[in-house]
């Protein structure tokens, strides 16, 4: 399939079966901002909770946040965010596209006289690069002036920093440990697109290590081996991801050293998540904005020093994303095309759908009961709609671990077949012992 048909497939299929839908739609759409249905919001809750899981509640040494997205604007000045976080911007003056000045559609320099633009094609129309601030500026209060101005988070990150010493105090840590948030960050990217990739409106899973001076490099490799694995975890096939380590070049300004973990979409390789050595960077420019100490102070020792910071950054959309692009495939079976999701189970919006085989014979009513015992282990699915081919295709394609059936053998002896998505293969259990059942093979 070429790279296209399979985004094209994946975007028909999220929208039809719920995961995604574009913003406004019966307005035409908003410009890369992008809803989650009932199936989009029940696999990104999954990827929240097993992120929160395994850096939070799983560690000793990593305690949790949730910072407001509105911050003092002073903070943006602080992080640099105000005069670094820019693209190069290009203008067509005749059919009045932007760019970024990076574009690699552009042939020859912005601004010369014989540069064409890629979309109109004229020669000439293209403006010099400028630079444009991706920060969205909204106002505070009733008037809309330059002092009132406050900005939404471009990054989680800052609310860890400005609370850096409100949580040390209170949770009683000793460096190195870690402060952890789930949130929305927005971006008035240049050139978004590639679905729900990038996108103006996204969430950040991130968090920031704060070690001592001289041991941010051991760290670093700690933590960026680490993340890896967590996606390995998650069921992303190995071979779709890699490192990539920044240039010189690519740097962000807050970074020393930073590899992005990359997954291979069917539009190329792109980074999903990013780990980066900040050094003393973002707690030393707030100590000196704020005018407020941010040292550590070492008991032992009584030895004071500001922080370094080893970040991981990974984006909740973009890994909905990586993870709806692994799952996707296309198969025959018995001579008939089926899409399935192979969804690692602990992501997959539902665990278990119950079918009666038919609406008679005491079949559904059955079924219903099994359906309200197993709601009350994790989130399943009743159906008795339509041939029993087509529904268990409906739950192949919304990545449902498990077919449970009612049919014509329950009432006589108590058993239920369970089909497994991936192999296919049923097998008969105890009804009373589904639950169980059902339950260990999703942990497994
Ligand atoms: N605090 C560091 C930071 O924000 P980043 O590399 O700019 O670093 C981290 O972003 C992650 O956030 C990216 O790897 C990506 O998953 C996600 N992200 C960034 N911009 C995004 C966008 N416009 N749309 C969707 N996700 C985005």
């Amino acid at each position: 399939m070429a790279p296209t048909d399979v985004m094209d497939k994946l975007v028909s299929l999220a929208k039809r079966r719920g995961f995604v839908f574009q913003s406004s739609e019966i307005y035409g759409g908003l410009g890369s901002v992008w809803d989650y249905g009932p199936l989009g919001v029940e696999l990104k809750r999954n990827i929240k909770d097993r992120w929160w899981r395994a850096m939070v509640q799983q560690r000793d040494d990593i305690e949790g946040l949730d910072a407001a997205i509105l911050m003092h604007p002073k903070v943006w000045e602080a992080s640099g965010h105000i005069a670094g976080f820019t693209d190069p911007l290009v203008d067509c003056k005749q059919c009045k596209n932007r760019f970024r000045a990076d574009d690699e559609r552009l042939k020859g320099p912005p601004g010369a006289p014989d540069t064409a633009c890629p979309v109109c094609g004229n020669r000439g129309t293209l403006t010099a690069p400028r630079m444009f601030n991706l920060m969205f500026k909204t106002f505070m209060g009733p008037v809309e002036e330059a002092a009132a101005v406050v900005y939404l988070r471009p990054e989680t990150a800052q609310g860890i920093y400005v609370n850096y010493l409100n949580v040390l105090q209170a949770s009683r840590q000793k460096i190195p440990f870690g402060i952890a948030q789930i949130g929305k960050a927005f971006r008035n990217e240049i050139t978004p697109g590639n679905f729900i990739f990038r996108t103006r409106e996204f969430e950040q899973m991130e968090m920031q290590f704060f070690v001592k001076p001289g041991t941010e490099d051991e760290w670093f490799e700690f933590w960026r081996a680490a993340r890896m694995q967590w996606h390995q975890d998650l069921g992303v096939r190995q071979e779709k991801l890699r490192f990539h380590a920044h240039t010189k070049d690519e740097l962000a300004h807050y970074a020393k050293a930073a590899y992005d973990i990359e997954y291979e979409f069917p539009f190329g390789w792109h980074e999903f998540e990013g780990v980066h050595n900040r050094t003393d960077f973002d707690l030393s420019r707030h100590q000196q904005f704020s005018g407020k100490k941010l040292e550590y102070v070492e008991t032992a020792t009584n030895e004071r020093f500001v922080p370094c910071v080893v970040e991981t950054s990974v984006g909740a959309d973009r890994t909905a994303l990586a993870v709806l692009c692994d799952a996707y495939h296309e198969e025959e079976v018995a001579g008939e095309k089926r899409v399935v999701l192979r969804l690692h189970p602990s992501l997959a919006p539902v665990k278990a759908a119950v079918f009666p085989l038919v609406n008679k014979e005491g079949m559904p009513e059955f079924a219903r009961r099994l359906y309200h015992d197993l709601r009350a282990r994790f989130n399943a699915f009743y159906d008795d709609s339509g041939s029993i081919g087509r529904r268990y295709r409906r739950q192949d394609e919304a990545g449902t671990p498990f077919g449970v059936t009612v049919d014509g053998q329950t009432l006589q002896d108590g058993t239920v077949t369970v089909r497994d998505r991936d192999t296919l293969v049923q097998v008969r259990v105890a009804a009373d012992q589904l639950g169980g059942h059902l339950s260990e093979r999703l942990a497994a």
